[in-house]
């Protein structure tokens, strides 16, 4: 199955939606695989969003993603990274929908809750990077509730 990296941001932390956003996931049928609290480096970040070096916004991303802990984790489904995204909703506020995490609890663009990777090549990158131990492997019971085939 697909794997996803996704990602509890501080703001996410601090308003106390650790809980709502892991039932989301769990309730859709997706199977969580790895999950820790961590509080990274700035330089740390920088790895993270390398891709947005250069971006006005760069500082300050880095700045608010290593200003606080965050929930990392690693979901594993079918099509877990599309889906992940869809359930996070647009990055920008005014396009995210209701219904959606960021749609349902986040207005601005540079506080918005969660982090998803945004394709299963970006996935392994980050599942790498966060989770150097490595993600734990167990059967699921439910499977064969979860999917047809
Ligand atoms: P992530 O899941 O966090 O990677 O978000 P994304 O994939 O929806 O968007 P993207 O990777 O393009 O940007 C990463 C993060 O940078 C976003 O989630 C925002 O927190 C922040 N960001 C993106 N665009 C802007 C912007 O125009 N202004 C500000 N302040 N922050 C931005
Ligand atoms: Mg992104």
């Amino acid at each position: 199955q697909e794997r996803s990296f996704i990602m509890i941001k501080p703001d996410g932390v601090q308003r106390g939606l650790v809980g709502e956003i892991i039932a989301r996931f769990e309730k859709r049928g997706f199977k969580l695989v790895a999950l820790k609290m961590i509080h990274e480096s700035p330089e740390f970040l920088e790895k993270h969003y390398a891709d947005l070096k250069g971006k006005p916004f760069f500082p300050g991303l880095v700045k608010y993603m290593s200003a606080g802990p965050v929930v990392a984790m690693v979901w594993e489904g079918r099509d877990a990274v599309k889906t992940g995204r869809v359930m996070l909703g647009a990055t920008k506020p005014l396009e995210s929908a209701p219904g959606t995490i960021r749609g349902d609890y986040a207005i601005d663009v540079g506080r918005n809750i969660c982090h998803g990777s945004d394709s299963v090549e970006s996935a392994e990158k980050e599942i790498k990077l966060w989770f150097p131990e490595g993600i734990i492997q167990y059967t699921s019971v439910v499977e064969s509730q979860v999917f047809e085939n």
